[in-house]
């Protein structure tokens, strides 16, 4: 469920109107719902409800730090990648203890970062990774709290670019190998065990395969705790699908992967974290955007939109689905016919949907691109020298742009022209 909805026949987010927000800052642009932001990280809490748990939000979903900051507001904690996402997170006013550090390749400059400014845990990939850590804390005279992250070779029945927990994929460590890895992490100064880390992919429509790899980590806690490794804490990474095509059916609810969870690692007295990103944003956010020409080609029209794959890349590549529907509500029974719906991106790779049956739609008519709220504005980029798109958060009747449109001269200006050239 989202906020996103028809009233009067006009698109919605929450109470305020899609075409009035387009008339401020010009389409395309991302618009986010607090309310569904709000629901969504709450089904979490309310999924957990009964075990000490801290749900962190997967940053690379969605890092705009007014969407940080509402999260963490509710109590979120932050699952960060990189140093950057870090110093976000503690812009946004996250505390250090609510924050964990992912990542395969942390650079010991990171590591600086975020063990100075305080970190809740290193979520360690690999052997080299502990060695650095062990350095540069014991440099700096602190200790890292770190779990390791383990790849327990489980298939997560999703896309293959986006599937993590298989061993030819690059995360974790080999789960027959945690054991001598937890021991040497035992033998190491300034490294302090705290628990085990693990995340098997994104976009997950089935619990399936999160019960095989939690059912490989409680088998592994029990282990380590015999030989004396004190695992308090058991992250067990995000991954959890969301609906993007209405008319299929729905990925499992936050409330049944709750109850796996609780099934499955309930008894072992840990405090769980998980760590979703999509879940908790791709819903609250839709991408909106005007049609710029209708263009009749052979055997097929071409929806010209003014957004393209640099503004959201996910269909170019992943093939991904994204709904896409019309700002103005269509009159009931009214005839829909196909459209490639396409961007101006000089590629035919900047093709948002092949034959999508729409409402017929005209020059400088509003559509807007559904569950485009993770994973959209974050890995946007200014291909073709077309500026980042605003992104406007909507709280009941508040609209605020929370990061603006930047102009042609400051992009321009960013480049630099030797005297030499
Ligand atoms: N934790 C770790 C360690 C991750 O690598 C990820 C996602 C998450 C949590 C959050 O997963 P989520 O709950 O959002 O599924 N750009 C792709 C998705 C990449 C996901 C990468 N890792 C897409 O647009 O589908």
């Amino acid at each position: 469920m989202d906020h996103f909805l028809y009233r009067g026949g006009i698109l919605c987010a929450e109470d305020v109107s899609i075409p009035e927000i387009a008339e401020t800052v010009g389409t395309p642009f991302y618009v986010y719902s607090c309310a569904t932001l709000t629901r969504h990280y709450q089904l979490f809490k309310e999924a957990l409800e009964g075990i000490d748990n801290l749900v962190c939000f997967a940053m690379k979903a969605n890092s705009n730090q007014a969407v940080i900051a509402h999260l963490a507001n509710l109590g979120a904690g932050m699952d960060v990648v990189s140093g950057g996402e870090y110093l976000r997170a503690k812009a946004a006013g996250v505390p250090g203890e609510r924050i964990v550090f992912s990542g395969v390749g942390k650079t010991r400059e990171e590591m600086r970062t975020a063990l100075t400014g305080g970190i809740r845990q290193f979520n360690v990939e690999s052997e080299p990774e502990m060695v650095a850590l062990s350095e540069v804390a014991t440099s700096l005279g602190l200790t890292a709290p770190i779990t390791i992250r383990v790849n327990p070779d489980v298939d997560a029945k999703t896309h293959e670019k986006i599937a993590t927990g298989k061993s030819e994929n690059k995360f974790g460590i080999p789960i027959a190998k945690a054991p001598a890895v937890y021991a040497m992490a035992a033998s190491l100064p300034g490294i302090e065990v705290v628990g085990i880390d693990v995340h098997i992919g994104s976009q997950l429509t089935e619990l399936e395969p999160f019960r095989l790899a939690y059912e490989k980590v409680k088998e592994l806690t029990l282990q380590l705790r015999a030989e004396g490794h004190d695992i308090r804490r058991l992250d067990l990474g995000g991954g959890l699908g969301i609906p993007y095509e209405r008319s299929n059916t729905a990925p499992p609810l936050p409330t049944e992967y709750g109850a796996l969870i609780k099934e499955v690692v309930g008894d072992l007295g840990v405090e769980v974290e998980i760590e979703p990103g999509r879940l908790i944003a791709g819903n609250a956010g839709i991408l909106v955007s005007s049609v710029v020409y209708v263009k009749e080609g052979e055997g097929r029209d071409f929806l010209i939109l003014d957004a393209a794959m640099n503004d959201l890349v996910r269909p170019a590549m992943y093939g991904a689905w994204h709904d896409i529907v019309p700002v103005v509500e269509p009159a009931p029974g009214v005839e829909q016919r196909p459209y490639d719906i396409v961007g101006p991106v000089c590629e035919s790779g900047d093709t948002f949907a092949k034959q999508r049956q729409m409402p017929p739609l005209s020059e400088g008519d509003l559509v807007a691109f559904r569950s485009a709220g993770a994973y959209g504005a974050v890995m946007s980029s200014e291909y073709n020298t077309r500026p980042l798109i605003p992104e406007v958060l909507v709280k009941d009747d508040h609209v605020a742009v929370i990061r603006a449109r930047p102009s042609f001269d400051e992009i321009i200006n960013r480049d630099t022209v030797p005297e030499w050239v």
